[in-house]
């Protein structure tokens, strides 16, 4: 059992390798970003709220990512341990989750950045699609699957791309990472608890070096 939390920038590979470490070590994903895609889906009032933000590139107000999250770490397939995906992406969240834990009696094992070169996220961003039955992951260079057009994982046919994965958009992303998410960074390692892994390496060497710091 651990609990984590993946630092890195949009495209740095997160929600990638946060599937690779589910699967692998028996933990739960949770990804802020799927969570308000799903209330966007929906059409609650929260997803309301966040569409045109997420859209534009900006970040969703703190409360509303900490209410979120907060509820979620208490549910059943989080006591086997969780990966942080996109969150704290803020240092009020960050404060926030540090309460959250002590209350809830809950430690952070591993907290990692998977350092990347901004350039190259825009390529991966603009190239990602997942699969739309059950979101499997690809991209048109680095990721295909096996038979053209059929999802490795369920054998569905039908993909679809985020409707924040363009370049503007992306930059955008870049922009808010670089000023309120990357303080982050200085506020886990004044800890001594931030462990670094080289994101530009391939998909599996990435993997690797997630497996060697968790064990
Ligand atoms: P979110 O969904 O969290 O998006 P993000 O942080 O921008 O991250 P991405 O999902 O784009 O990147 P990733 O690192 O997961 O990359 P991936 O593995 O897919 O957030 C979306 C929006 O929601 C935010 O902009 C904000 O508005 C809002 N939001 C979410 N959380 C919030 C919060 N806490 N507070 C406030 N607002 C919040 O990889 C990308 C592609 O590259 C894939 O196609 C993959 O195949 C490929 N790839 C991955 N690794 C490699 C590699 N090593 N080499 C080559 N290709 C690779």
């Amino acid at each position: 059992m651990a609990n984590l939390i993946l630092l890195g920038p949009p495209g740095a590979g997160k929600g990638t390798q946060a599937k690779r470490i589910e699967e692998k070590f028996g933990l739960t994903q949770l990804s802020t970003g799927d969570m308000l895609r799903v209330e966007v889906a929906s059409g609650s009032d929260l997803g309301k709220q966040a569409k045109s933000i997420m859209e534009s590139g900006g970040l969703v107000s703190d409360d509303i990512i900490i209410g979120m999250i907060s509820g979620r770490i208490d549910q059943d397939d989080c006591k086997a341990g969780f990966i942080l995906d996109g969150f704290p992406r803020t240092v009020p969240q960050a404060e926030a989750l540090d309460g959250m834990l002590a209350d809830k009696s809950i430690s952070m094992d591993f907290v990692i950045e998977l350092t990347v070169d901004d350039e190259a996220m825009i390529e991966r961003i603009c190239g990602r699609y997942t699969c739309a039955k059950c979101g499997a992951g690809y991209h048109d260079k680095f990721q295909t699957p096996e038979k053209e057009g059929v999802c490795d994982k369920c054998g569905g046919t039908e993909f679809s791309r985020r409707a924040d994965d363009n370049e503007e958009t992306v930059r955008s992303r870049l922009k808010a990472y670089h000023e309120q998410t990357a303080p982050i960074a200085a506020y886990y390692g004044n800890r001594g608890v931030l462990k670094g892994v080289d994101g530009m390496a391939d998909i599996d060497a990435v993997t690797a070096q997630l497996v060697e710091i968790i064990g």
